[in-house]
């Protein structure tokens, strides 16, 4: 009997066990890691929302390297929470906490005109900030916009325009855009942009999340045909599928987590591994890439046919939208 369970242990569980830690471990390999620890120092990083996930781990990968970093966050307390505890492990850098609510227009002004007048240079924007709110929660920006795509998009729209002079005047220097593989099963959608003929809500995923995401990566496009030949490099990122806050506002069920589980196991990156190809897209030399989109450290090929037409045109509505009156 003994016997019989000790030999199940040594010639199923445990290759079981180790084959599965391996398949994990080669997909960490796969999802890459950003190498390159140059000094950073003298150079200024703007990270939206770095007080929580992804863009809390970027702006401690950042730190690491010495840069100067303003953690752009739409509470004060959360930011310098996150300082503490980043300063528990690192010493080096500058980090700088700084108020922008991204639903809220005039807070978007009022942290661009703080930044222009605080700083002489800005070296990198890296518009991680981001909500997936479902879409019967009814949620609306400050503005009056869908949260998702007021957010995701507009928020950032009008951020990175103000700042962009100041980035020009800092050249070399980068815009990183986080979106999300998740923008292949986005539209955009002329007539009902932002919702507002309403949503098919039998929809399993969060579509304007999705919708919100894909204007992340046209935004990306666009902006980097815009910036050709100013020294302003875009690039537009997936960070992977991470486990962060992201999700708080789905409500799943206990029993999908069940589920979910496994899946988890091989797909789920922590914030600091996600935080890896935007740090990539920070650091490291890549001539005659701008305006390409990253994912695992290495450029990625979007299953998304992009139209140049539909790139001029979001933006020429994003701009009327948020037309300051
Ligand atoms: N996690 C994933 O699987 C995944 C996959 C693909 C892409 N992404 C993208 O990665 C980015 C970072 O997300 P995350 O996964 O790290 O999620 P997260 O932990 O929820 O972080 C999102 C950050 O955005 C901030 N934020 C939300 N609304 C804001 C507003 N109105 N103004 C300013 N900041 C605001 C949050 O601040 P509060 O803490 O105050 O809410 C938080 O700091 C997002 O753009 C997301 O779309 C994530």
């Amino acid at each position: 009997m003994v016997s019989s369970v000790v030999s199940s242990v040594v010639y199923v569980i445990f290759p079981v066990l180790l084959a599965i830690g391996l398949v994990r471990k080669y997909r960490e390999y796969k999802w890459g890691k950003c190498k390159d620890f140059r000094s950073l120092h003298g150079k200024v990083f703007i990270v939206t929302g770095a007080n929580s996930g992804i863009g809390k781990e970027t702006a401690k990968g950042l730190a690491l390297r010495q840069a100067r970093v303003i953690l752009a966050c739409r509470d004060l307390v959360n930011a310098n929470n996150v300082i503490t505890e980043i300063r528990r492990t690192v010493s080096t850098g500058e980090l700088i906490p700084m108020k922008l609510d991204l639903a809220s227009l005039s807070s978007v002004h009022a942290f661009a005109d703080d930044v222009i007048k605080d700083f002489p240079e800005i070296h990198t924007l890296i518009n991680n900030a981001g909500v997936s709110i479902p879409l019967k929660k009814n949620k609306k920006t400050e503005n009056g916009f869908e949260i998702n795509f007021g957010v995701n998009h507009l928020g950032h729209f009008v951020l990175t325009n103000r700042l962009l002079p100041k980035l020009k005047e800092s050249a070399p220097s980068r815009v990183i855009i986080v979106s999300s593989t998740l923008h292949e099963k986005g539209v955009i959608d002329f007539d009902n942009l932002y919702g507002e003929k309403g949503w098919d809500f039998k929809q399993r995923m969060n579509p304007a999340y999705a919708n919100s995401k894909l204007a992340n990566a046209y935004f990306g496009l666009e902006l980097a045909k815009r910036l050709e030949g100013t020294g302003v490099d875009v690039f537009t990122v997936c960070p992977g599928f991470c486990y962060t806050k992201l999700f708080r506002h789905a409500d799943l069920k206990w029993w999908k987590y069940v589920l979910f589980f496994p899946i988890a196991f091989f797909y789920l990156r922590s914030a600091k591994q996600g935080s890896q190809t935007i740090l990539h897209c920070a650091v490291a030399d890549l001539p005659g890439m701008s305006g390409r989109f990253f994912r695992d450290c290495k450029p990625y090929m979007s299953k998304h046919e992009f139209k140049p037409e539909i790139s001029t045109k979001l933006w020429d509505v994003s701009e009327k939208l948020t037309l300051r009156v």
